[in-house]
């Protein structure tokens, strides 16, 4: 039922694949967004609103499509977004992914959500790192959901600080989970399918990104996620914390700006996929909002960005108007779950070779030849 890895050949091909062979209930918890889904829509329309303004006649013979990610180079500027509870979608779940961001090179961040603890994750990074001849560029970092009890934050700092994580990506767009209504839909079918109310207090798990999280300790969920969270606790976690920090969620201009005042190395503009507030700006917005309103934190600090990437041309976008590098969130984890490790590899394959091509067809070389004059951002901002 699922075509062969090399059918897939632009990233909407790995979603298909994936919806093929997972049961319902993993899929819609991949795909789920919030609310309406508006979001989620916009992340990923917003890049086809924007044009390239391509340069012709430049000798472009040989693209380099290396970038470095908080010092640590990378073959590509774009990175696997943290996603908790791969399990719901690949037996082998993190380690399987991993393995697949190893073979290529590529950085990822591990979710504190994870179905695999930080250790068994950095285990199998170590093993797979071995395995290779030449060793392989990738890096792994921690995304860190804060826990409502301050101790069993320091411990999990510790723990993925001792255990060799090299940054601390804080997960700030998060102190409740949004909702999430194709989980609502599947949860009343569940309850009425067994005749139970609505306000029954038996267990149900919408196999959901927080169901599982061994690395907080159990089961996360809502009100295992801190809203309590203020600027202020960046302070005590510098602390505990010696590495880089990162800040994902960032969504309007004036907390890109305290970012840089609390001693931030870099902030990610993400809506959390589409999966958090109802109506978010989509990271493309929120990086053109930065652009006019504090463009000075473009060069002070490390800009990532998340949210409906599909195509390596959306990556090479995001590059000309100041980012770093970019996460990819779905399209791994259909990947993941359609083909395991071979599917991982694939994705990056397909990502790297559009964002090559774009390159060529745009007039550069290298990433470091990028600059916002590049693209035309005059219809999204006009409509
Ligand atoms: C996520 N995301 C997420 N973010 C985070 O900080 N911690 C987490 O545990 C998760 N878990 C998670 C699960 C699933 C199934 C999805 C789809 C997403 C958000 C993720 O890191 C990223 O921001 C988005 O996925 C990027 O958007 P795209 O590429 O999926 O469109």
């Amino acid at each position: 039922r699922v075509p062969h890895v090399t059918m897939c050949v632009s990233c909407p091909d790995f979603e298909k694949a994936a919806k093929a062979v997972l049961p319902r209930k993993s899929y819609i918890y991949a795909s789920t967004s919030a609310n309406t889904g508006l979001s989620l829509k916009s992340n990923v329309d917003d890049w086809g609103r924007i044009n390239f303004r391509p340069r012709v006649m430049r000798n472009v013979g040989n693209v380099d499509t290396r970038r470095a990610i908080l010092g640590h180079s990378s073959p590509y500027p774009f990175y696997i977004s943290p996603m908790g509870t791969m399990g719901a979608l690949h037996a082998e779940a993190e380690p399987e992914m991993v393995r697949g961001a190893v073979r290529k090179g590529s950085h990822m961040v591990v979710s504190t959500a994870s179905s695999r603890t930080p250790e068994q994750i950095m285990q199998s990074f170590e093993e797979e790192q071995k395995k290779l001849q030449d060793a392989s560029s990738t890096q792994l970092f921690f995304q860190f959901y804060m826990p409502v009890d301050r101790n069993k934050a320091i411990k999990l700092i510790h723990m993925v600080k001792m255990l060799g994580y090299k940054g601390l990506w804080i997960t700030v767009d998060t102190p409740v989970l949004g909702k999430r209504t194709a989980d609502r839909y599947l949860q009343a079918e569940e309850l009425l399918a067994v005749g139970m109310q609505e306000d029954s207090t038996a267990e149900w798990e919408a196999g959901g990104e927080n169901a599982y999280a061994p690395a907080m300790g159990g089961r996360v969920v809502s009100g295992q996620l801190s809203p309590h969270t203020t600027w202020e606790d960046l302070k005590w976690i510098r602390k505990e914390w010696d590495g880089p920090i990162v800040l994902k969620g960032i969504q309007c201009a004036e907390d890109a700006k305290l970012a840089y005042q609390y001693g931030c190395e870099g902030i990610l503009l993400s809506n959390h996929g589409g999966r958090q507030i109802h109506t978010a700006p989509s990271s493309l917005m929120t990086l053109l909002e930065i652009r006019t309103y504090c463009p000075e934190v473009l060069g002070k600090l490390e800009i990532f960005l998340d949210g409906g990437l599909r195509d390596g041309s959306d990556v090479l976008k995001a590059l000309c108007l100041g980012a770093t590098a970019v996460g990819v969130g779905r399209p791994y984890l259909y990947a993941l779950a359609a083909y395991g490790t071979q599917g991982v590899e694939r994705c990056t394959d397909v990502l790297a070779e559009e964002l090559a091509t774009g390159m060529h067809l745009l007039g550069i070389t290298s990433l470091d030849q990028v600059r916002p004059n590049m693209v035309n951002a005059t219809r999204l901002l006009n409509e």
